[in-house]
């Protein structure tokens, strides 16, 4: 498989768990929270999709394309790995959603990382909320849920509470 076909599968996969997990959870009135903004385009496109719930975006610098940068209140600023632990004291277990794409090209490397921020994630997530994730996660209580039509296996993860 050539590093495009990889690309390509791991975008229409998170669009199809993306549009899934919306759905899914639209019962649901706690926020949802995006871990990694990039460019923004998963950000862009939750917040064409979801309606009435807050979005949080969890991100270390924020170089956003300016149509999909949200507003400073809304922008949990700096590494995950603290501020996940924070948002927890915070605002408890409220999560109706979490999307995770914080990984780069060494799957290595991200395997290491999302094994390492499962306990961080874990305990954020609401009754009935789900967790869509680029990569592979290691919880004790969440579900794995089975991949919506459209989306390809080990190219995205979807994981109930
Ligand atoms: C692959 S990009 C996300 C792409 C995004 N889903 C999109 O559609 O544009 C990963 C992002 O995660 C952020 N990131 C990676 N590790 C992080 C960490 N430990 N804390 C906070 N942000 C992190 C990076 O700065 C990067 O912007």
């Amino acid at each position: 498989m050539s590093r495009l076909d990889l690309f390509i599968d791991r975008m229409v996969s998170q669009r199809a768990c993306l549009d899934f997990a919306i759905d899914d959870t639209a019962a649901l009135s706690g926020p949802v929270f995006e871990l990694g903004l990039g460019n923004g385009r998963t950000f862009h496109h939750m917040r064409e999709r979801i309606v009435g719930r807050d979005i949080y975006v969890f991100e270390r610098a924020v170089a956003a394309h300016p149509d999909s940068t949200p507003d400073e209140e809304f922008t949990i600023l700096g590494d995950v790995r603290v501020t996940l632990v924070q948002t927890l004291e915070k605002m408890g277990p409220v999560a109706s959603l979490i999307h995770a794409d914080l990984g780069g090209h060494n799957r290595a490397k991200n395997d290491a990382f999302a094994r390492m921020i499962s306990p961080m994630v874990e305990p954020l997530l609401a009754e009935g909320g789900l967790m869509v994730a680029s990569d592979r996660m290691y919880f004790e209580t969440l579900t794995e849920v089975a991949l919506p039509k459209g989306a390809v296996p080990e190219r995205c993860f979807i994981y109930r509470r």
